[in-house]
This record gives C-alpha cells, sequence and structure tokens, in this order.
C-alpha cells in the first residue's frame, strides 16, 4: 500500500522524507493558502523534497485554465505530478482527455461510489474520498470508501483514503479496502507508536540488564 504525506508546508514534507517510508505528498488548496507562497512554487519544493508523487488541485474557475493549469503543473514531472480534479462531470471530461496524453490524475472529494465508477472509466490513477468529512456529513465515510473500492475492482484506479483524523481511522480506511491513504505528519509520527510497545521495551531492558547485576 501506499502511505502520503497530506500536507503543503516543507517542513511537514522534509520530516516525512526523512523517516523513509513515506512514499509522497498529497496537497489541497487550504493546505496550499495556508503554506503562503504561489501553489506551483510550493509544488516545485515539494517535488524536490519527495522522491514520489506530488498530488496538486486545478482551482481555476473555467474548463480551459484548468487544463492548461494541468499540463503547466505536470509538465515538471509528468510521471510523478498527480492533478487532482474534484469529482465533476466537467472534471471528469478533462480527466479523460489528461489521461489519453499519458497525465496522472486523482478524482478528488469523492463522495458517492457512482463518481468512483466513472473515475475508473476515465482511467484516473487515484480517487480519493474524504473519509472523516463523509462520515461527518452523511454518517459513515467508511460504507462510502467500501463500495468506492467494490466498484472499482478489476480497474488500476487506486483508492486513496484522505480526511482520516486518527490511528483507528487510517486502520478502518485499509480494511475497507483502501489501497492508500494520506495522512498529516502528527498522525504519521502517532501511528506506529503504542503505550504496550514502551512497556514491552522496558521489560526487555530490564531482562538485558538483570543478569549483569
Ligand atoms: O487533502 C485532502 C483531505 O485529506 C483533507 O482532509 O482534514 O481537510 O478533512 P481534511
Amino acid at each position: 500500500m501506499q502511505f502520503f504525506l497530506d500536507s503543503a508546508n516543507l517542513d511537514d514534507a522534509r520530516r516525512a522524507m526523512e523517516l523513509g517510508f513515506v512514499d509522497g505528498v498529497t496537497t489541497n488548496p487550504s493546505l496550499m493558502a495556508a503554506a503562503g507562497r504561489p501553489p506551483l512554487d510550493v509544488l516545485d519544493d515539494l517535488l524536490e523534497t519527495t522522491p514520489g508523487p506530488v498530488f496538486f488541485q486545478m482551482t481555476a474557475h473555467s474548463l480551459n485554465e484548468r487544463e492548461q493549469d494541468a499540463y503547466t503543473a505536470s509538465e515538471r514531472y509528468v510521471d510523478r505530478v498527480v492533478i487532482k480534479l474534484p469529482a465533476t462531470t466537467e472534471n471528469m471530461t478533462l480527466a479523460h482527455k489528461l489521461v489519453a496524453d499519458g497525465l496522472l490524475v486523482c478524482i478528488t472529494a469523492v463522495s458517492h461510489p457512482s463518481q468512483a465508477m466513472l473515475a475508473g472509466n476515465v482511467g484516473a490513477a487515484y480517487i480519493a474520498p474524504y473519509v472523516n468529512r463523509l462520515t461527518q456529513q452523511m454518517g459513515d465515510g467508511l460504507r462510502v470508501l467500501s463500495d468506492c473500492v467494490k466498484v472499482l475492482e478489476g480497474t488500476s484506479t487506486q483508492v486513496l483514503a484522505a480526511s482520516l483524523k486518527s490511528t483507528d481511522e487510517a486502520v478502518a480506511a485499509v480494511l475497507a479496502g483502501a489501497s492508500a491513504i494520506t495522512i498529516p505528519l502528527d498522525l504519521i509520527l502517532a501511528i506506529s507508536e503504542h503505550e504496550l510497545t514502551y512497556k514491552a521495551i522496558a521489560q526487555f531492558d530490564e531482562a538485558v540488564v538483570l543478569p549483569s547485576t
């Protein structure tokens, strides 16, 4: 499975890459706004920070502009810039064209399996359901996620679970069939920590120390 940092903060990205097990970086317009710099500059810096994919969302209001912006972003590294497009009919048409031209596309803010189904048909590399937001707004984001996984069976479209707020929710997303997850740095740093593991380490330490006393 793939494991991404969800952030447009360069310090976060550097720290995440130092860990070695983080595959790339996802961003969204809110995270880019928080970075406080031109989004394409942030994209360039993130591409330098990670050897993996960087997800970059199109925000222009006109379809033509989104198309131009997609090519402008993608030409940096066509095999590493993943163009994020929210799941609308217009963007499905754009995604179809971009995929035909060899660009990587992620259909994002997926809120219903019907959108996942179409994203699979247009050849998106990823779809991103916002699990926690869907749970807050509709009751069961994990159910939406698992239905997306089912409708995409047999396609090459990966389900990237986003908007995950806890270790348990991240695990539940993978159990529901996500093949990729994206989480912020604090959750990345927390996800492999457990107090019982430290208790076990302390017990092992005692066992190691005892014979020499
Ligand atoms: O980047 C997409 C998604 O992970 C955003 O999640 O935390 O704003 O609901 P959030």
